[in-house]
């Protein structure tokens, strides 16, 4: 369980700001990045303690955002391979906003405060055709795991709340956090 002290954690890098969001921040969320019911529900999981949900902001506005995924894994394969690791997923930066570093500060904030919370390792997955991602977590020390590409499912949530299914063949990549 993430302490209040950290929920309350802001992080200034230049002109961006990256906070953890709250339901007050819904209405810029879907303005900036759409996906109300994709932010409604990570809100919700955020509020049980399942998840922390980070969001970068650039004067009023969010330019990105990350899902820290804090509950049991949904994947058999990273439960047994990597129990109790959180793992940075639906990392997103805004068109427009791209290749400014904002993807970069977001994963460093995101390893932060889960170092911050106790953790000292961190997951992810990368879809087999998004290389552009995939270089970018090797530039930042993320490592292949030796497992193989792991079967996942990617939820779609539609505008009219509805849910889709997506099979989606990942790469996991892994981090130690030694910030200290
Ligand atoms: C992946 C994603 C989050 C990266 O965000 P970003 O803010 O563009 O990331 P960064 O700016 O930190 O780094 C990305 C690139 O810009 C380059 N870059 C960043 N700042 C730079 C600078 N000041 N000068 C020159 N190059 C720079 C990086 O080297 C990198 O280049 P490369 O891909 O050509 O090797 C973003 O592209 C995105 O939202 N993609 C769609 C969703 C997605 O694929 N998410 C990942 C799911 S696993």
């Amino acid at each position: 369980m993430i302490s209040p002290a950290l929920a309350g954690n802001v992080w200034f890098v230049g002109h961006i700001a990256i906070r953890r969001a709250d339901r007050g921040d819904l209405p810029e969320l879907v303005r900036a990045l759409g996906q109300e019911h994709y932010f409604l529900d990570r809100l919700n999981s955020q509020a049980i303690g399942h998840g922390v949900l980070l969001v970068a902001w650039q004067d009023a506005t969010p330019v990105g955002d990350v899902y820290l995924w804090l509950a049991a894994a949904e994947e058999r394969e990273l439960r047994a391979h990597l129990p109790d690791v959180p793992l940075i997923t639906h990392l997103e930066v805004v068109e427009g906003r791209r290749n400014r570093r904002v993807g970069t500060r977001l994963i460093r904030h995101a390893e932060r405060y889960l170092w911050l919370a106790g953790f000292k390792q961190v997951a992810l997955g990368v879809a087999l055709d998004n290389e552009a991602a995939r270089r970018l977590y090797a530039r930042l020390g993320y490592a292949e795991w030796p497992h193989g590409q792991l079967a996942t499912t990617e939820v779609l949530f539609h505008a009219d709340g509805t849910r889709e299914l997506r099979p989606e063949l990942c790469r996991i990549m892994t981090r130690r956090l030694d910030l200290d």
